[in-house]
Order: C-alpha cells, then structure tokens, then sequence
C-alpha cells in the first residue's frame, strides 16, 4: 500500500475521533507535537494528527526525496525545471563565509558586492549625503507589484517599531488611485522613487513608473536623479534613464515572490536601517540552517508543510487561514497568498502530467482580533472546516500598553481552545435553562448556540516580532512552500498561470477603443461588459 493510502486510511479513522481523545491519551502530545527552534515555538498538537500519521507524513516527505531536493536548492541546481533556473534566495541572506555555486562559479562576491552597495546607499539617503532637490528625502514610493511589492511591504509595516529613516509608500496597483493618492501628500523635490521590478516590463509597475515620473517632472529638473531601479533588465533600467549608480541588479535566479532579502527590500532597508535589514537576514539564516540540518520529524519548515498536506491533500480541507495576532504583520496573509498560492496552485507535475490530488490551498486570513468580528463565524459553525494557523508573540512592543496585549494574547488562546473543545448541545441547554427558557424554544435557542469543536489549528508563537524573527518566520514559510511543492511533485517557481490574462488585457485594449471587428470574436458576455464601458465611458 502506498503512504497516501495509508495516510487516507489513517484520516478515515481520524474521521471519527475527537482531538481532544488524543491528548486524553497522551500526557505528553502538547510537547510532543510541537517543534522549535531558538525561542519559536510551533504547536501543531491541536490537530487531529496522530504518532501514526504523523509517521507516514515524515515517510512521505522521504519517499518524495524532500532531503534531496533541499540539497539541489541550496546547492544551486537547476530544480527550476520549466524556466532551467537555480532557486537560490538563500543566497541572499547567506553568511559572510558562505560559497554558493551555480554552474560552478561562486554567485556570492556579486551578491555581497550589490547588498554593500544598497546598504550604503540606503544610508545615504537616510544620513541626508544623498539629497534630493529641494533637500533630505523625506519620502520614498516604491513602485512594483507581485514579489516588488508584498514582501517589502509587509516587512516595512512588520518593523514599524524600528522605523527612523524617511517614510516609505508602496503604490502597486495600475488604478491611477493608488498612486494619486499617494502622491497627493507628497513633495515631488524630497521624494525618492523606486522602481522594483524583476523584468521591468511589467505593465503596471512600468504605467505607475511613467505616472511619477511625470509628477516629479513638474517640479523638479531632473527627475530621472530621484528615481532608483531594482532589477535584473540594466538595458531597460538604463532605458528608462535611471543612472547606473542608482540600479541594483540580482539574478533570475531570485523569484519575484522570492526576493525580498536583496535589492527589492531597499524600501524597507531605507525604513529600519541596513543594521536591523542584516537582523532580519541572520534570522532567515537561521532558519535556513535549521531547515537543512534538522531531522525531518524535528524540522519546523518540513512540520509545518506537512500539516498543511494533511488537511489539504488527505483531509480535503481546500483552505487555509492564516492568523496573526499581530497588527504589524497586517500584510502577512497577502503575502502569503501570493507566496503559497503562487508557487504551489499548479495542475500539472514537472513532468507535465495531470496532477493526481490537490494542488496548494486557497491562504486567506486577517489579523486578529479583528478577524474574530468578521468571519471567525464560519470558522466555527460554518459546515467547512477551516484549519487555522495562528501566529503570537508573547510581548508587544507598547509597554505602556501592556494590558492591551494581554487581551489580544487571551483571545488568540481562546479562539484555538473554542475551535478545540467547542460547546456540545448539553452545555448549551444548560446555558439557555439558566436563562429562563424551556420546552421547545430552550432547544430551539440551544441548537444555534452549538459548536461542533474538534477543528484543527496550530499556533507559531515566539517572544516578540523583531527583525530576526520576522526573517525566521519568512524562511519558515517559504521552505513549508518548498517541502509542500517537492511532495506534490510540481514546480514552485514558475507562474504560467498568470500569462493567459495578462495576454488578454493586452489584447483588449484596442477594443475599449472601438476596434469592433476584433470585439465580435469575443464571448457574448465580454462583449455585453465591452458595450457597457465605452457607453459609459464616453459619456
Ligand atoms: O505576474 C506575476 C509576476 O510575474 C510575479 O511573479 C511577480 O512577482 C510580479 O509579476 C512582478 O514582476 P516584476 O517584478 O517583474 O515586475
């Protein structure tokens, strides 16, 4: 019998069990089935894993050769098959000592070389030795989208308590209101744009680009001498009249959604300071070593990952939310959609075939507790089970506000324990006889106030969101990602899947403007909209 068999037949039993018999049968499940590293907790008892499962799970990271694939990812190998790409993002927060190869030449000098070169000129800007005209920079707009835009985005909200350089914007989206109202507050002469795009081609960070270049132009002589490129395309960055002192290159071997430890993450290195962006890369290290070096059933990534494959894949749970108790990490469910769903919403194996079980899972989330006011609803008396993961750090930041952390700590236990226990019919009889309410209304009454309980999650939790830790928890999902690609069998670094609409919209463009020979061959409904937009648009 195969481990997915053995793992179906295993949850069919699952099926019929409560959590909480397993911890009644265990004293020592809660230790047991939690992983850390350093200071990081992750408790993943709170799920309807058992040693058994739990077994098969490691055996099948195993069987599909996670060990092996890890070592071809850090070794600089190829495993980027559809694009014949290394996938070296650990190269960019690899230590000083460090020698990463791709076909054969070390990649590390020219790394290092580009990262002095950013913190240098992030300390510019933030010493006031880089100047723009009409003075120190009091402002920066990042413009890109994607992997330019999430990972730096969240970071920088992330590091709020760090926060002593010029204020930094991100304008991603191609409605000319993100960046109206963005601009809007801002002076043109001590604003610093960058423009973050991996293949600088694309049609919305290059439209957004073109945007504030014509706004700084209105005010400033040269505008091209306040604007900054990260990119891998120096031919279209030059194009574009950007200086080469002020380009910061990396390689295709970084995936967009990959790329927030290098150049991309000029913003937040602008915001924090090269001293605390070199925390955030120690801490990604330190999950990278951990991710090598740990033995599977002890390893935080390969945990994590398989977890999700048990309640995607063998339980049919087809989403995920992920939930920070932690205002700061606001961003980190959107970049964690692009990051989970991006690399691992695929249909096909590397070898192209027809996948044969679930891809990735849908990853949506909010932080709590604001959450709990929204949609907690459904996560407990909705009929889908929805596995949650929580995320808490044991202090705030806000000394003076520690009771205010202390409530928002005692409602992220208490929303994992209600999904655990529930509240079965009995106490809620009870809850509405003490009521005053009998007969048919006292059961009527009952019957809502029911929670089925037995809903799985698992709580990351860690002393405080530093630098280091918000690096820790960045690796820990991209290699979760990582493990959970490798077992499914696709490529998670590529994205076919977003070409077709891009193509698309490329193509429509004439017919917003009148082409209708072109507009008849569209489908009855695109054409319908079509006739909408330019009725309503001419007007
Ligand atoms: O369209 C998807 C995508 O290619 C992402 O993978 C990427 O992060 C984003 O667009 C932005 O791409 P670029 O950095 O090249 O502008």
């Amino acid at each position: 019998m195969s481990v997915w068999s053995e793992l179906a037949k295993n949850q069919r039993f699952a099926e019929g069990r409560h959590i909480l018999d397993l911890f009644a049968a265990d004293d020592s499940r809660a230790s047991d089935f939690s992983v850390r590293l350093g200071d990081m907790v992750l408790d993943y008892s709170k799920t309807n894993i058992d040693r058994g499962a739990r077994d098969l799970l490691v055996q099948l990271a195993q069987e599909c050769g996670v060990e092996g694939r890890r070592a071809a990812m850090f070794g600089g190998e190829r495993i980027n098959e559809t694009e014949g790409r290394a996938v070296l993002h650990v190269a960019q927060r690899a230590g000083d000592d460090a020698v990463i190869t791709v076909d054969g030449a070390d990649v590390m000098p020219q790394l290092r070389e580009i990262r002095a070169r950013a913190y240098a000129f992030a300390e510019d800007v933030r010493q006031g030795r880089y100047l723009g005209q009409g003075g120190a920079i009091t402002d920066v707009v990042n413009i890109g989208i994607g992997g330019s835009d999430l990972g730096p985005a969240m970071a920088t909200l992330a590091l709020a308590p760090w926060h002593d350089g010029p204020r930094v914007h991100y304008v991603s989206n191609v409605d000319g209101a993100h960046i109206a109202d963005t601009l809007k507050g801002l002076t043109p002469e001590t604003t610093l744009v960058i423009v973050a795009s991996k293949t600088f081609t694309t049609i919305e960070t290059m439209t957004n680009a073109r945007t504030a270049r014509d706004w700084m132009a209105g005010r400033v002589a040269d505008p091209a001498a306040q604007f900054v490129a990260v990119s891998t395309a120096q031919d279209k960055t030059a194009a574009f009249g950007i200086a080469p002192e002020r380009v910061f290159g990396f390689e295709d071997w970084v995936g967009g959604r990959y790329s927030m430890w290098g150049p991309i993450g000029l913003g937040v290195m602008l915001a924090v300071g090269a001293q605390n962006f070199e925390a955030m890369l120690r801490g990604a290290r330190d999950m990278d070593q951990h991710f090598c070096d740990a033995p599977l059933d002890r390893n935080m990534p390969v945990l994590l990952a398989l977890v999700g494959l048990w309640h995607n894949q063998i339980c049919g749970h087809a989403t995920r939310a992920v939930l920070p108790y932690d205002q700061r990490l606001a961003r980190l469910p959107a970049y964690l959609q692009q990051l989970e769903m991006e690399s691992n919403g695929k249909r096909v194996d590397m070898a192209g075939r027809d996948l044969d079980r679930q891809s990735g899972p849908v990853v949506w989330g909010e932080p709590g507790t604001n959450g709990q006011h929204a949609f907690y609803q459904l996560i407990h008396q909705g009929t889908r089970v929805v596995p949650c993961e929580f995320l808490l750090a044991a202090q705030g930041h806000e000394r003076d506000l520690a009771h205010q952390h202390k409530l928002l700590v005692v409602n992220c236990l208490a929303q994992s324990e209600a999904l655990l226990q529930g509240r079965s019919l009995q106490d809620a009889r009870a809850l509405m006889a003490a009521k005053g309410l009998d007969g048919d209304e006292l059961d009527r009454q009952a019957r809502h106030r029911v929670f089925p309980g037995n809903r799985p999650s698992s709580t990351l939790i860690y002393p405080q969101l530093t630098p280091f830790t918000l690096g820790q928890i960045i690796a820990l999902y991209e290699h979760r990602v990582f493990v959970e690609g490798v077992v499914l069998g696709i490529n998670s670094f590529d994205q076919w899947g977003v070409e077709l609409g891009k193509e698309l919209a490329v193509a429509l463009a004439p017919l917003l403007d009148g082409d209708d020979a072109a507009a008849a061959s569209k489908d009855p409904s695109t054409r319908q909209l079509l006739d909408y937009l330019r009725a309503h648009q001419n007007g």
